[in-house]
Order: structure tokens, then C-alpha cells, then sequence
């Protein structure tokens, strides 16, 4: 525990994605906002833990599948993706893409702790932790292990199956003592490039209407975009490659508001 101390009192802020469903687009956003971190002048600053034990996407994402992860005098030390941020991932220690990690809480909470304590993260000005969906093993871990979180960012879709889910997000982060710094509305609607229509697919407005009825601040939506989808799928990050899209200015404008956040607390 000590040991976990001394690492991660160097770092001085960080912000768990959770989510109440699966596949919103936490890892999406994780990995995206910490790229909008690091391109704000924090190069070799900001780090990601993959805490998603039994679905790490955050290699794939960033171009870094098959890293490993190799070890040295002060620890070991995380891969270095794209504007060198430092990424840990369960995916760097299985032996192939169809190998499963079977494990039950006790053992998931022990890798976590591993992440934490054993990984030479340096001085790191964010630490982002995407999370599995829900409100389980690595999500309870995590924030029992970093009960000095500056908080947690909560992705959801429009749709009205994920706002019911959004609330217990919102209300496990409360028991659990950590503030909630907003909800980002991902998926959110998408332009036809044929006609320029916006189709909203997963309906609209759910994101802003569950954070005003739980009372946490909105934090911005993201459109859908198949660019952003073949992006994460060859490793590139998005908001770099499309500087100018709808997207990455969303991005842009919810970084602010995470920053405004951790330097007020
Ligand atoms: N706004 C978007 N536009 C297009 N594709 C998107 C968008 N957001 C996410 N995706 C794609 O949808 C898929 C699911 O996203 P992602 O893996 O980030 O979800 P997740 O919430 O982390 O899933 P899980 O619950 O399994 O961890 C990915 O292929 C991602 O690239
Ligand atoms: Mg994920």
C-alpha cells in the first residue's frame, strides 16, 4: 500500500470514465481526452490506465497493440503511446488476442493495485482510468484504492436505456465519495453525408436532461462519426487526425471544462 502511495502522490490529478452500459464509448472518450490533455502542453504527462480487465481496448486504440511492457531499476514501466502519453494495459500481459482473463473480484482488485503500485507512472499531471461498464469489481476497486480521485466523468448515449442506467452510475460514484465532474453525451446524433440531414439515432437530449435531473454538470456531447470509428480501429487518434471536426472541438470544449474542474478543487 505504501508503495502504491508513493506512486500515485505523483500524480496529481485523476479522473475515472465509468459508464451504467456497455459499448457508449468510454474508452473511446478516455482515450480521446487524454490526447486533448496532452496536446494542451502536458506531453509525457499524461497517463491511462486500462482498468477494463476482461475487455482492454485501449492498446487497439491507440496503436499500441502487441507493446509489452518492460522493466527496469525503478519499476515497470508503462508503453508510450501517441504524444507520449504513458498507457497500462491488461492487454500488454496475455499471450494472444483470444486469450480470456477468467478471474473473480479478489484477483481483478490485486491487478489493479499491481497497476498502481508497481507501474514507475513518474510525475504525471493526469491519470485517466477507463473503466468496464457498471458498477463492479475494477470500478470498486479503483476508487476504493484512489480515494483521493478529483473524480469521475460518466459516458452515456441519448437514448432513454442508457439514462436509466446513467442514474446508478451517478449515485455509485456518490456513495462512494467521488465527485461527479459531468456526463458526456457520446453517439450523439449523426450528419447524412449525402444530404447533410442530422439523423438522430439514438434520440437526443438525454444526456443534458439525466445531468440536470441528478443535478451533475453536462459536460458536451460528441456526434457520431464513421471517421471516428475507423480511427480507434487502425490506432490513430481522432481529434489529432481531424483537428477541425464537430467532434474533436467537443472534445476540446469538455477538456476545458475538466480542467476548470480539477483546478478549482
Ligand atoms: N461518436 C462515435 N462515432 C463513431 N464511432 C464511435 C463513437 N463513439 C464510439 N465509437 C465506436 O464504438 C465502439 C465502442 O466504443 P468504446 O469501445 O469506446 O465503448 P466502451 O463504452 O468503452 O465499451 P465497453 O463497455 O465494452 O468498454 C468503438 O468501436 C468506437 O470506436
Ligand atoms: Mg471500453
Amino acid at each position: 500500500m505504501d508503495l502504491l502511495r508513493t506512486r500515485m502522490d505523483k500524480v496529481r490529478h485523476k479522473i475515472a470514465v465509468i459508464s451504467g452500459k456497455g459499448g457508449v464509448g468510454k474508452t473511446l472518450v478516455t482515450v480521446n481526452l487524454a490526447v486533448a490533455l496532452a496536446v494542451r502542453g502536458r506531453n509525457g504527462r499524461v497517463g491511462i490506465l486500462d482498468a477494463d480487465i476482461h475487455g482492454p481496448c485501449v492498446p487497439k486504440m491507440l496503436g499500441l497493440k502487441g507493446s509489452r511492457l518492460m522493466s527496469g531499476p525503478p519499476g515497470v514501466f508503462p508503453a508510450l503511446g501517441p504524444l507520449n502519453i504513458k498507457v497500462v494495459s491488461m492487454d500488454f500481459l496475455l499471450p494472444s488476442d483470444d486469450a480470456p482473463v477468467i478471474w473473480r473480484g479478489p484477483l481483478k482488485m490485486g491487478a489493479i493495485r499491481q497497476f498502481l503500485s508497481e507501474i514507475a507512472w513518474g510525475d504525471l499531471e493526469y491519470l485517466l482510468i477507463d473503466l468496464p461498464p457498471g458498477t463492479g469489481d475494477e470500478a470498486l476497486s479503483v476508487l476504493q484504492l484512489l480515494p483521493e480521485m478529483d473524480g469521475v466523468v460518466i459516458v452515456t448515449i441519448p437514448s432513454e436505456v442508457s439514462q436509466d442506467v446513467v442514474k446508478k452510475a451517478v449515485t455509485f460514484a456518490r456513495k462512494m465519495e467521488a465527485p461527479v465532474i459531468g456526463i458526456v453525451e457520446n453517439m450523439s446524433g449523426l450528419i447524412c453525408p449525402h444530404c447533410g440531414e442530422r439523423i438522430d439515432v439514438f434520440s437526443s437530449g438525454g444526456g443534458e436532461k439525466i445531468a440536470a435531473e441528478m443535478e451533475v454538470p453536462f459536460l458536451g456531447s460528441i456526434p457520431l462519426d464513421p471517421r471516428i470509428s475507423k480511427d480507434s480501429d487502425a490506432g490513430v487518434p481522432f481529434i489529432v487526425e481531424h483537428r477541425d471536426s464537430p467532434a474533436a472541438k467537443s472534445f476540446d470544449a469538455i477538456v476545458e471544462k475538466i480542467e476548470k474542474f480539477v483546478e478549482r478543487r
